[in-house]
């Protein structure tokens, strides 16, 4: 899906703003590196530089990390996908903003990219995550694709329109995004052994703040 969302990508970011800067404003201003995961048009990533951060950004998406690549050249961005990614480098901060983790749709996916992003951080380095509410959506569905329905509810009529004419052209082209319970989440951190876990609330969003 985002192959063919990713030119209008920043045109419906009007919902995850809030999400995205209530994320941003639980990382300290810093040096040292951090890692921004599923950056899509970087926008998270380009806040973690003006914290003061060298900051990675890496996404499966290499539509997204285009649109994200023109915006600045100093950030390293690369298409990589969680899972596989691997890197030498330890950082203090890692955020997953905006329905990062709702793309692992099984219990062990989500496991596993929770030990995954525990393994990339330094000692006591900071994670910042969020998970989709139930209540974002028309119906409650544990389980859904993003498609025009469920794109409705979230933005104004103009962008529901262009979003529309590119699904049209492209029915096939969906993403399934999970809205996992937000215990079962917090548990799955505790098994990871991260040392704090800060849970704090957006009207869209759950979020997360662990430190490793
Ligand atoms: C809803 S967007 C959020 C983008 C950005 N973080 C933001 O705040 O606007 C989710 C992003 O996660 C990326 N993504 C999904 N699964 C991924 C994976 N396994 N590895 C890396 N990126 C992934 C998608 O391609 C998409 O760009």
């Amino acid at each position: 899906m985002y192959k063919h969302l990713s030119h209008l990508y920043d045109t419906l970011d009007e919902f995850r703003t809030e999400t995205r800067d209530k994320l941003l404003d639980c990382i300290p201003d810093g040096n040292g590196m951090a890692l921004d995961v599923g950056t899509g048009t970087g926008i998270g990533a380009l806040k973690l530089k003006i914290k003061g951060y060298s900051v990675d950004a890496i996404d499966n998406s290499s539509s997204m990390i285009q649109v994200a690549q023109a915006k600045d050249p100093d950030i390293h961005w690369q298409v990589e996908d969680i899972i596989t990614y691997h890197s030498i480098k330890k950082y203090k901060v890692i955020l997953c903003a905006t329905n990062v983790l709702n793309h692992f749709i099984t219990p062990n996916e989500l496991k596993a990219v929770i030990i995954k992003l525990h393994s990339l951080l330094d000692s006591d380095g900071i994670l910042a995550f969020d998970i989709l509410k139930p209540s974002s959506f028309l119906n409650n569905p544990s389980e859904f694709e993003y498609n025009e329905l469920t794109i409705k509810n979230l933005v104004d009529s103009n962008t529901q329109k262009a979003y529309q004419s590119v699904t049209k052209d492209n029915q096939t082209d969906t993403t399934i995004v999970k809205i996992w319970d937000v215990f079962l989440v917090y548990a799955l951190l505790r098994v990871c052994e991260w040392k704090t876990i800060e849970l704090k609330e957006s009207p869209l969003s759950h979020i997360f703040i662990a430190q490793r």
